[in-house]
């Protein structure tokens, strides 16, 4: 708390959480985008809020990305989470193994103890690969399991450095730059204003099912994803946010 209030971060906190309506933010000192130091004081705090934030036996919801996996690394056993399941949000085969949200879903489970079913398929599908998925009765049971979330654990990334990162066709993305897509979260696009783009075809939680839960957890930092994180903030549908300090400057600039 006291390095806190030397950067002044305490009173940064409160001026985003409360312009935004939220239960809490947490901003750590630095910069994502050039100290690894930063980044993994993200996760560190990441996981500390999700320790602090789960109840019992309950189903969380996790987005894959390189921020997840630093959350990932620094839950422990000491966690007593042994009568929970961690779930990939949605569909996410496409990415590198190490980032997808199966492995950060597994690596969740395993580190604390507690339970994890995942979800084979890939991240954007054609329409009619997308119905014919959802004929199949054991991907249609596992997504009626991960709708039972109430709390869902996400990054947030740079749209064009996300339809990149996934490979989402040229046209695809050409119409999402058009369209002003400035964010990315849990498989959705947003512009400025934290309107949603595109639905794709969506395996895994609908926008509706996010709307509806609990807890909506975001954790993003690095000066360069201020504004798609101030984009999602936007939305309107988040309950938590942890970042960083270059990242919470961008944020306060634009409220
Ligand atoms: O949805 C956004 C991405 O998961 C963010 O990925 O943490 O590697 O920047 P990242």
């Amino acid at each position: 708390p006291l390095v806190k209030d030397l950067f002044g971060l305490t009173e940064l906190e409160e001026r985003i959480r409360s312009h935004y309506g939220l239960k809490q933010v947490v901003i750590v000192p630095g910069d994502s985008d050039v100290s690894p130091h930063t980044k993994k004081e993200l996760g560190r705090a990441g996981a500390a809020v999700l320790r602090k934030l789960v109840t019992e036996d309950e189903v969380i919801a996790v987005t894959g990305g390189s921020t997840l996996a630093e959350v990932a690394y620094h839950l422990t056993a000491t966690t007593p989470l042994k009568g929970c399941w961690f779930v990939p949000a949605r569909g996410g085969l496409g990415e590198s193994v190490e980032l997808e949200a199966n492995t950060i879903a597994s690596t969740m489970a395993k580190k604390t103890g507690a339970s994890y079913r995942l979800l084979h398929v890939p991240y954007y599908l054609g329409e009619e690969a997308y119905q014919s998925l959802m004929q199949d009765q054991s991907i249609a049971e596992i997504i009626q399991f991960i709708r039972k979330a109430r709390m869902v654990v996400h990054g947030i990334g740079e749209a064009m450095v996300m339809a990149r990162r996934r490979k989402v066709d040229p046209e695809t993305t050409e119409s999402l730059r058009r369209d002003g897509a400035l964010a990315e979260a849990f498989g959705y696009y947003f512009d400025r204003q934290g309107n949603i783009l595109q639905k794709m075809p969506t395996v895994g939680l609908r926008i509706e099912d996010i709307h509806e839960m609990d807890m909506v957890i975001g954790i993003a930092g690095g000066k360069s994803k201020g504004e798609a994180i101030t984009s999602v903030l936007r939305h309107g549908h988040e309950n938590v946010l942890v970042t960083d300090e270059a990242a919470a400057q961008e944020i306060v600039q634009r409220l």
